[in-house]
């Protein structure tokens, strides 16, 4: 099963099985989404089932929900808790200062109330989401249905008094119909090259009526997992300004999928 793993699932692999080392018995955590994130679930499930540990799970996403109660994690709503430990949750970018932009996998909103909502958030990606300065990747901005047009309208004139590269907005779409949040809003792609200042683009989208939230954390996250494929994996403190390096056997073990069909 490890050889079929491309370097890149490797390299989320590793980064995913080093972050749950970060889970302690009896913690609340919360649960990211995407392809790094489910790693992070399968290894923290088999912790659960080896160790017998402890532990209460907020999802972000549908998706990570259905794949938590599948690997008998415990999950709840974050209504029932208010309040995490630890979130653990991947990222689509991720700068020096561990702002990050997220929201490839259309769960932004969730993700970013559950990881406000933790005492740490702990983001695990492979080193080639590392980069000197965001923008890149298109920055997703989840809008309410009604008015999109005009919210996007008014996104692209906001955009013009903002330090970016590019201006180019356009709806996300599956196959021909536009891809619908678990919230059931849309989500818009920014496609901004370069964000010269991250957290006075964060403020000024989230004040454009429409706009539910944006795919930009800043100083949110306090530790990013940084997985490379042959199993180095580093650790990145942003508080302690601590820096470990490690290894991890990209072997995935064989409980990994223990619980899937
Ligand atoms: C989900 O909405 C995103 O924020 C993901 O965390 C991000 O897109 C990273 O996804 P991968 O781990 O699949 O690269």
């Amino acid at each position: 099963m490890a050889d079929d793993l491309s370097p890149i699932d490797r390299a989320k692999y590793v980064a995913a099985r080093r972050s749950v080392d970060f889970v302690q018995p009896g913690m609340k955590l919360g649960l990211g989404t995407g392809s790094t994130a489910a790693w992070m679930v399968r290894c923290l499930a088999e912790r659960v089932r080896e160790e017998g540990l402890a532990v209460t799970c907020v999802a972000t996403s549908t998706r990570t929900a259905d794949l938590g109660r599948e690997l008998g994690l415990k999950m709840i709503g974050l209504d029932e808790v208010k309040w995490l430990d630890l979130t653990i949750d991947g990222a689509d970018e991720f700068d020096a200062n561990l702002h990050l932009i997220k929201g490839g996998g259309a769960a932004l909103l969730q993700e970013k109330i559950v990881a406000t909502a933790s005492d740490r958030m702990v983001v695990i990606a492979d080193a080639a989401k590392e980069v000197a300065q965001l923008g890149a990747f298109p920055l997703p901005v989840e809008v309410v249905r009604f008015g999109w047009q005009t919210t996007k309208a008014l996104i692209e004139e906001t955009l013009y008094s903002l330090d970016v590269l590019s201006r180019d907005v356009t709806m996300r779409m599956v196959q021909d119909q536009p891809l619908l949040t678990d919230e059931g809003h849309f989500i818009l792609d920014l496609n901004l090259q370069r964000i010269g200042n991250p957290r006075q683009l964060a403020l000024v989208l989230n004040q454009i009526p429409g706009v539910v939230e944006n795919g930009l954390f800043v100083d949110i996250c306090d530790v990013v997992v940084i997985g490379h494929s042959d199993g180095r994996v580093t650790v990145r403190d942003i508080t302690s300004g601590r820096i470990e390096d490690g290894t991890v056997d990209p072997a995935l073990g064989t409980n990994i999928f223990a619980d899937l069909d």
